[in-house]
């Protein structure tokens, strides 16, 4: 019996040190020590050892019992070590790869103008306001000095939803509202930038676009004001060799009311088919605020004036980056909105 287990003890020993990998671990754990292992069959067979024996081989099997699984347990730990191993040299990352490019959108030129122009007139100490979309006619056009039935209603071709509400035709509907709610009736100086809508569509015009509406009000507000400031701001916007040509027109909520032009930008004034062979563009509509507007909202129009101008924001992108179909801006082409990268400042 004593060889026996000496023969066990020699061979488990061997192929259990010898033994590659986890299954095998186990599969000779199940081989010596399982319910059938040879080392079980061992234990079973002393029934039949004499009473003086039993003790003594008893004693023999359970300590050879006790260093094989010691043995195991050291194997086992020493496969977990390197299955970990393997994994972090498995997950290892060369930095030395080339890496795949990020693409990376670029800036509608609708909002590189809107952000521009905000820069611009935050930098003078406006505020910039926004305002609905889905308009009352009472804030786009009665307190603007435009009653029910005025025919300068005609200038603007609206889409309207009910008898009371419409798009807006014009960002000028924020000037009513900040007027209004404007409860101290305190001096104002905002810019608005936002959607607009009329009914018209070709290459020059779209169904829905974009102004932006400038107001001031104060004590004192002067025409040179006006001037000056639509002086910088087109500067800043289309070259600083842009010269300004104010001329009569006529604006139910401004009076006296302007249209302003700019110098063309291509020719330089000298007349080119941008502008028409005329060397000027006309950009901007604009003029001192009208004195029943003033009232309508609250102000005293003794006391304050102020100015207010509007300019349509896709007109000044096309001219900035020579786009020639406003529709552009409003398709979303992947291969246009793509061309605006390389004014990425
Ligand atoms: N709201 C006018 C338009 O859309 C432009 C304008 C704004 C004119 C402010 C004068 C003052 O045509």
């Amino acid at each position: 019996m004593k060889e026996k287990i000496r023969q066990i003890e020699e061979s488990a020993e061997k192929e259990l040190v010898n033994s590659k990998n986890a299954k095998e671990l186990d599969d000779l754990r199940i081989k010596y020590l399982g319910k059938k292992g040879e080392l079980t069959q061992v234990l079973r067979g002393m029934k039949d050892l004499s009473a003086e024996e039993r003790p003594i081989i008893g004693g023999i099997v359970n300590k050879l019992r006790d260093k094989l699984e010691q043995i195991i347990k050291e194997k086992e730990q020493q496969f977990e070590i390197e299955k970990l191993q393997e994994k972090i040299e498995n997950e290892k990352i060369d930095i030395t790869l080339p890496s795949t490019k990020v693409k990376r959108g670029s800036k509608h030129p609708l909002n590189r103008v809107i952000e521009d122009i905000e820069d611009l007139f935050v930098s003078m100490g406006y505020d910039v306001v926004g305002g609905p979309e889905l308009e009352t006619d009472e804030y786009c056009f009665e307190r603007l000095n435009l009653p029910k039935d005025h025919p300068a209603r005609d200038m603007q071709d609206s889409f309207y939803i009910t008898s009371e509400y419409l798009l807006r035709t014009q960002t000028s509907s924020v000037q009513a509202r900040v007027m209004e709610s404007n409860e101290e009736k305190t001096p104002i100086r905002i810019i608005c930038p936002g959607k607009t809508y009329r009914r018209e569509d070709d290459a020059t015009h779209s169904h829905q676009f974009n102004q932006v509406e400038g107001l001031v009000i104060d004590e004192n507000i002067t025409l040179a004001h006006l001037k000056g400031t639509l002086e910088v701001f087109v500067r800043r916007m289309l070259g600083e060799k842009s010269k300004l040509r104010f001329r009569p027109s006529y604006f139910p909520f401004t009076e006296p009311s302007y249209e302003v032009d700019v110098s063309c930008f291509k020719c330089g004034g000298s007349g080119c088919n941008l502008c028409k062979q005329t060397g000027w563009i006309e950009i901007l509509g604009a003029g001192m605020v009208h004195p029943n507007v003033l009232k309508m909202n609250g102000y005293n129009p003794e006391k304050y004036g102020g100015f207010a101008f509007g300019t349509g924001l896709d007109r000044l992108a096309m001219f900035r980056y020579g786009i020639t179909d406003m529709r552009y801006l409003y398709k979303n082409d992947v291969r246009f909105l793509n061309q605006f990268s390389q004014f990425e400042r």
